[in-house]
């Protein structure tokens, strides 16, 4: 019997995109969560927790392909390291990690730099222990989904007052396309570090803000 494709993140917004796709191309699917759940429609869930590094080990075990999308606004180098040591470099032959698009390029010098963009810098030092693992590798920075960037407007849009940076842009990309491509990956060759992946169109946010919501002044 063919080894399961661990998916980390399985439960979340691409994540839940990338595990039928597993499933149609013929591979068995193991989830990890936080939160158990009952075997479902084929896929696999195993309980455990990156942060703490709790349960990893038997979510890796018996599994030769790991897709790593687990994350969250903080600590996603943690949640990388916590992976990678609970797996054999004899079993695993091939780790694909999703990181963002500028992950490298975001300049983290102050603390406002940190608090703002510290998910850019746990994104960056994520790839690295990816890229250290001695595993075989493939990591994808991809741009933002079109479904965070309407759910960062929508809360921006419950501010009496919507302040808009001048120079911000955004390519915002479908998440359906990332997971299809990731599955290409996943069942490809390990490749290193491969070309971003960012949508057709660039916003400026005052744009972005006005194509949800309207008219948007800029004093940009
Ligand atoms: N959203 C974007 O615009 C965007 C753009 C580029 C790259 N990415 C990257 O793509 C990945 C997926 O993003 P998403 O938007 O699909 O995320 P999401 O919807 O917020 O889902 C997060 C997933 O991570 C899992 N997770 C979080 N903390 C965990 C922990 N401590 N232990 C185990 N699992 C944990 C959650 O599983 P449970 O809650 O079931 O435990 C959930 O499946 C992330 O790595 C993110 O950095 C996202």
């Amino acid at each position: 019997m063919a080894s399961p494709i661990l998916v980390t993140g399985g439960t979340g917004t691409l994540g839940w995109l990338v595990v039928p796709l597993l499933k149609n191309a013929g591979c068995d699917v193991r989830v990890l969560s936080r939160r158990g759940q009952e075997r479902e429609d084929g896929i696999e869930f195993v309980t455990g927790d990156l942060a703490s590094g709790e349960g990893v080990g038997a979510a890796v075990n018996g599994t030769e392909i790991i897709v790593h999308l687990a994350g969250s606004t903080k600590g996603d180098e943690d949640k990388a390291r916590h992976l990678i040591r609970a797996t054999s470099p004899a079993g695993v032959r091939h780790l694909v990690y999703i990181s963002v698009v500028g992950a490298d390029r975001i300049p983290l010098v102050s603390g406002i730099d940190r608090a703002m963009f510290g998910y850019f810098g746990s994104k960056l030092a994520a790839e690295q222990a990816v890229a250290d693992s001695g595993l075989p590798w493939t990591t994808l920075r991809a741009s933002q989904f079109h479904d965070l960037l309407l759910m960062t407007a929508r809360q921006m849009a419950k501010l009496p007052v919507i302040p808009v940076p001048a120079g911000f842009r955004f390519q915002p990309v479908d998440a359906g396309e990332v997971a299809a491509r990731l599955v290409e990956l996943a069942l490809g060759t390990p490749a290193g570090l491969v070309p971003d992946m960012a949508g057709p169109r660039v916003y400026g946010m005052a744009e972005l803000l006005a194509g949800t919501f309207g008219p948007v002044v800029s004093t940009g």
